[in-house]
């Protein structure tokens, strides 16, 4: 995958799969220390140690169509490209938790990509579902959650055209903020 994002759209798969109803992506880029960090968060079913463990593991997977599960050792292989890592905590009945720290003056660190295109994309998809999305750029905080724009929808679906342009261009608009107006 070209770019942090669809390894974040990719992930959110998993909670998805794992009957999650909230997820929570956060990422921090700390330009400073040349780090990016991203955290994926859900209450999702969760996993045992056991499975946690193997998760991580390329030939593990609860999937019946094919054997071979590949998008968490496929992001932690691209955390560990960059000299970062990928750490995983699960809990049965709780949750999940993904960090993933790349070091972005390593040549084969990944782009972020569009994380506007990206969270618009997972609200079209799963409108039923929440996402909160926290982006932190040197210190700067912009927070997005799909809870706070549905009370104020009421009646009005989130998916509407009117309503996804406004998010699209919102994350855009602030993200812009976050850069000190650079746009990317
Ligand atoms: N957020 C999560 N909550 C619960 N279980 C998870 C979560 N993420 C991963 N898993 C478990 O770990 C396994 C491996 O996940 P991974 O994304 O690597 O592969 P996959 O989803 O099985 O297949 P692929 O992503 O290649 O389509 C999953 O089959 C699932 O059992
Ligand atoms: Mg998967």
């Amino acid at each position: 995958m070209k770019d942090i994002s669809l390894h974040i759209l990719d992930l959110v798969q998993n909670s998805i799969s794992a009957s999650a109803s909230l997820v929570e992506i956060y990422i921090s880029e700390m330009v400073d220390e040349k780090i990016l960090k991203v955290c994926l968060n859900d209450n999702g079913k969760g996993m045992s140690k056991t499975q946690a463990d193997q998760a991580l593991d390329p030939f593990f997977t609860t999937r019946t169509t094919r054997k071979v599960g590949l998008g968490l050792p496929l992001f932690k292989a691209q955390a560990e490209a960059s000299g970062g890592s990928l750490s995983l905590s699960s809990q049965k009945g709780k949750g999940t938790k993904i960090k993933a720290i790349f070091k972005t003056d390593h040549i084969d660190c990944l782009p972020l990509g569009n994380m506007a295109d990206t969270i618009v994309s997972l609200i079209l998809c799963n409108p039923e579902l929440d996402f909160i999305y926290r982006h932190i750029y040197n210190g700067q905080e912009f927070t997005f959650n799909t809870m706070n724009i549905k009370a104020m929808l009421d009646e009005i679906s989130i998916t509407e055209i009117e309503v996804i342009t406004w998010i699209k261009t919102y994350i855009g608009e602030n993200l812009k903020g976050l850069y000190g107006g650079v746009s990317i």
